[in-house]
Formats: C-alpha cells, sequence, structure tokens
C-alpha cells in the first residue's frame, strides 16, 4: 500500500503526477536512462506542453503517465492515488480516465477494423463493460462522432478510406468514448498533411474547453504549443530542465535547450 499523498488540504490534488521517476530502457548492457528522476505535476485543467529534442523522454514520460510503462523508481499518481504496481483491471480503469492519442493514426488503428467498431472498443474492455444497449452504445458514437466533425453514417466504413486528418478524428473519438478526463496527446499533427495540422489542432482546443479535458501535449514545435498550451515543460536527456506558465517561459527562458527551441519558431508566419 502506498502513503496518502501529503498535501495541503485547501488544495486539490494534482490530476497526474509524477514523483522522481526514473526509467531505463534497453538491455542491461546497453540502453539509455530514458527518464531520470523526473517529477512532473498537471493540475486539473491545466493544458501542459512538453517540448523537448528528439530522443529527450518525452513520449517515454507520456506512458509512463498513462500507466503504459512501469518506472524502475518514483511514483505516478491520478488524483492521488498510486498508479504504479497496480493489477491490469486497476490499471485498465485508469486508462478510460487517462486517454492517449499517438502520432499516427496509420499505425493505431486496425485497418480490419470498422470505424465504429474502432471507436466503441474500449467500452468492451472487461472493467467497462456493463449492460449498454446496441441502441446506447450507437448513440454514444454517433455523438462522439459528431463532436470530432466525423460524419456519424460512415461508422461502417474501414480507416484506409479516410484521409490522415479524419483517420486522427476517428483516433481522437476513439480516446474520448469512454469520457476521460485528462488527453495525453504524442505530436498528433505532426503526421499529417500542413493543410490539416490546424483543423485539428483546434479541434483540440474545442473539446478540451467543451469536455473541460486537461490536457497533456507533446511537440518539438514551441509555435504549436504557444496555440494549445498554457503551461509548458521542457525536456533534455530524460530531465526537466525548466517548466512553469507558457508566457513566462516564452519570455525569460531559462535553459540553454528551450531557448534553442524558441529560436526554431519561424518568425515570419505566412
Ligand atoms: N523500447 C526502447 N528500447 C530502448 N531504448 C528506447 C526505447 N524507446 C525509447 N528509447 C530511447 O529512450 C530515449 C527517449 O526516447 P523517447 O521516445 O521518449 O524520446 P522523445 O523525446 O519522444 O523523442 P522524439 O521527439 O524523437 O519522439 C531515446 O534515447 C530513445 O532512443
Ligand atoms: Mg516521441
Amino acid at each position: 500500500m502506498n502513503p496518502p499523498e501529503r498535501q495541503d488540504p485547501q488544495e486539490p490534488p494534482a490530476e497526474l503526477r509524477t514523483e522522481a521517476v526514473s526509467l531505463h530502457l534497453g538491455d542491461r548492457r546497453g540502453g539509455v536512462q530514458a527518464l531520470d528522476a523526473v517529477s512532473l505535476e498537471v493540475r486539473p485543467g491545466a493544458r501542459l506542453g512538453l517540448v523537448g529534442e528528439s530522443g529527450s523522454g518525452k513520449s517515454t514520460l507520456l506512458r509512463v503517465l498513462a500507466g503504459l510503462h512501469r518506472p524502475d523508481s518514483g511514483d505516478v499518481r491520478f488524483r492521488g492515488d498510486s498508479i504504479v504496481g497496480r493489477r491490469p483491471r486497476e490499471l485498465a480503469e485508469l486508462r478510460a480516465n487517462v486517454a492517449l492519442v499517438l502520432q499516427d493514426p496509420r499505425s493505431s488503428l486496425d485497418p480490419r477494423m470498422n470505424v465504429g467498431r474502432t471507436i466503441t472498443e474500449p467500452l468492451r474492455s472487461p472493467v467497462l463493460r456493463r449492460a449498454r444497449s446496441r441502441e446506447e452504445t450507437s448513440a454514444q458514437l454517433s455523438k462522439v462522432m459528431d463532436e470530432v466533425g466525423l460524419d456519424p453514417e460512415s461508422a461502417g466504413r474501414f480507416p484506409h478510406e479516410f484521409s490522415g486528418g479524419q483517420r486522427q478524428r476517428i483516433a481522437i473519438a476513439r480516446a474520448l468514448i469512454t469520457r476521460p478526463a485528462v488527453l495525453l496527446a504524442d505530436e498528433p499533427v505532426s503526421a499529417l498533411d500542413v493543410s490539416v495540422r490546424a483543423q485539428i489542432l483546434n479541434l483540440l482546443l474545442e473539446l478540451v474547453a467543451a469536455r473541460g479535458l486537461t490536457m497533456v501535449f507533446v511537440s518539438h514545435d514551441l509555435a504549436v504549443v504557444r496555440h494549445l498550451c498554457d503551461e509548458v515543460a521542457v525536456m533534455q536527456e530524460g530531465r526537466i530542465v525548466e517548466s512553469g506558465p507558457l508566457a513566462s517561459v516564452y519570455r525569460d527562458p531559462q535553459h540553454r535547450v528551450t531557448r534553442d527551441l524558441l529560436a526554431a519558431i519561424p518568425t515570419i508566419r505566412i
């Protein structure tokens, strides 16, 4: 059993937090310290941008927050409760609350499953399965498809019949069908055509506002993070080297990595 989190009773617990999380990936001889004593707090309603160079540990940290990687040491908490070492059934509950959207919808969607089944599949998990009529499921499906800008009439079609942007809408609908409190997004637009990126980013912003979601958004594009987020954490070699409110980090970056990432934002935007 983990001791309850010590905190100010006035303050709500963080939606998600890591405490000194370390994780080594790869085999004993080689491998890399993907996370090195990472402590991160995601408060309820935050829109946190997680930025850093390639290989700095952003995706690994997101997977730890989603309960997909177990850290070697340290703790991960959802609303104050530790999720480390939980049984599969409890982790399944966590996944319903903390949804993950990945970079490339081509590889995250099963080509043999039609869109309706793809989106409603998380509801069939043994943990979430309860007496739910076919009509109820189908109403939920239509509602979430409509919410992400997909025609509910197209539920019988297959992922390959959709464009990249539409496939990412399918992945987002699938993430939202369990009514999560937190949306974790790992570079959700970087595999998409430039022309549809803004549409998907704006959709994410709308959904976050409409559903009151907490969001952690991974990117190495600080222009995108400025558009979407209100807080930022900067990673380098498995550590968080700088974090805080977006406006102050952007105005007065303290770390070289942050300055380099900011310098990469094009100043002329057409
Ligand atoms: N399964 C794995 N086995 C061994 N090393 C891994 C594995 N997955 C990731 N790594 C290594 O862990 C480190 C962190 O990787 P991670 O994917 O979290 O970085 P990232 O910040 O998401 O990078 P990118 O911006 O390229 O997506 C990198 O050095 C990577 O090579
Ligand atoms: Mg990554």
